[in-house]
């Protein structure tokens, strides 16, 4: 078997606040290939820290430790600032999951673009505009030379959200983390995003993280499904066999799923046990 391309060992993530420690992450393993993981769970549980401490992009006081965390060999707790640095927005990026804390409000986005390019790329700026323009198209913004020169709050929140795409892919990354990428956006964009990714996946070969609260999106795009509670991983599926899950909260999810065949009322609750927090 090939080294997987990301290996995650007892990742932990903590925040010490003068009120107390939170524990966002409480030792998250897997590990990642050429494949599309899909990470789902409640509002909380930690799948953004999750996401966020493997680019090592924790917000401050947080803290991360892990037994074991690598990208393609290369340890990343003990990597030089500047091997992060050429990491990050170059061979991995990540797709946050408010674009509006992401883009820079005071440059264009086609601007930003081109700086993400020409940050990793050696481009004359011709050539990082010319792959900027056909990156907006890519993610079919309509008119993209309009949306070039414009500032990120002059555009909606979808237009936001695949702009931010589009800066993100715009290096070819090997491995694209994204936290609820198609939150901001209406159905037929949001599908029309999803094939890009999908696109992206297949013919080039990169690797997914697709952070999603959507069950029934991540179980239908994704290969395998991480499912995580409080902090922690309850269940990693393949994603074909879902309706096998095994775990309490991953079943109670699945009730939850509303369905167009029976009329289920009352609408079905989820009734969490204290000890799935344990
Ligand atoms: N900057 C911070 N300071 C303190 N605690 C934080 C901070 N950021 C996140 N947390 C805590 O970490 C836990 C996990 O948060 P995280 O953002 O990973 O959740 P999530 O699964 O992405 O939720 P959502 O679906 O709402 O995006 C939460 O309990 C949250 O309160
Ligand atoms: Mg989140």
């Amino acid at each position: 078997m090939t080294k997987p391309l990301l290996e995650v060992e007892d990742l932990r993530v903590r925040f010490h606040l003068r009120t107390g420690t939170v524990e966002a992450v409480r030792g998250v393993s897997f590990q990642l290939g050429r494949e599309r993981l899909g990470i789902v769970g409640e509002s909380g549980s930690g799948k953004s820290q999750t996401g966020r401490a493997i680019l090592g992009l924790t917000p401050p006081p947080g803290e991360v430790t892990a037994k074991h965390l690598a990208f393609d060999g290369i340890d990343l707790q003990t990597a030089s600032k500047r091997t992060l640095r050429q990491l990050r927005g170059g061979r991995i990026s990540m797709v946050m999951q408010d674009p509006k804390y992401s883009l820079n409000p005071v440059m264009t986005i086609g601007e930003q673009i081109i700086e993400a390019y020409q940050a990793h790329k050696k481009a004359s700026r011709a050539e990082a505009r010319d792959k900027a323009l056909a990156m907006l198209e890519a993610v079919k913004m309509r008119d993209p030379q309009r949306v070039f020169s414009l500032y990120p709050h002059e555009v909606s929140g979808g237009m936001g959200q695949r702009a931010m795409i589009a800066m993100m892919l715009v290096t070819d990354p090997d491995m694209l983390i994204a936290d609820e990428p198609t939150s901001a956006l209406d159905v037929t964009v949001s599908m029309e995003v999803l094939r890009i990714l999908d696109e992206l996946v297949s013919e080039r070969g990169m690797s997914l993280i697709f952070i999603s609260h959507d069950l029934k999106l991540v179980s239908s795009f994704c290969d395998r499904v991480l499912v995580m509670y409080a902090g922690r991983v309850v269940e990693e599926l393949e994603a074909r066999n879902l309706r096998e899950a095994k775990h309490p909260y991953t079943q109670g999810l699945m009730r939850c799923l509303p369905t167009l065949k029976d009329d289920v009322r009352p609408l079905p609750t989820l009734n969490r046990d204290p000890s799935w927090a344990l």
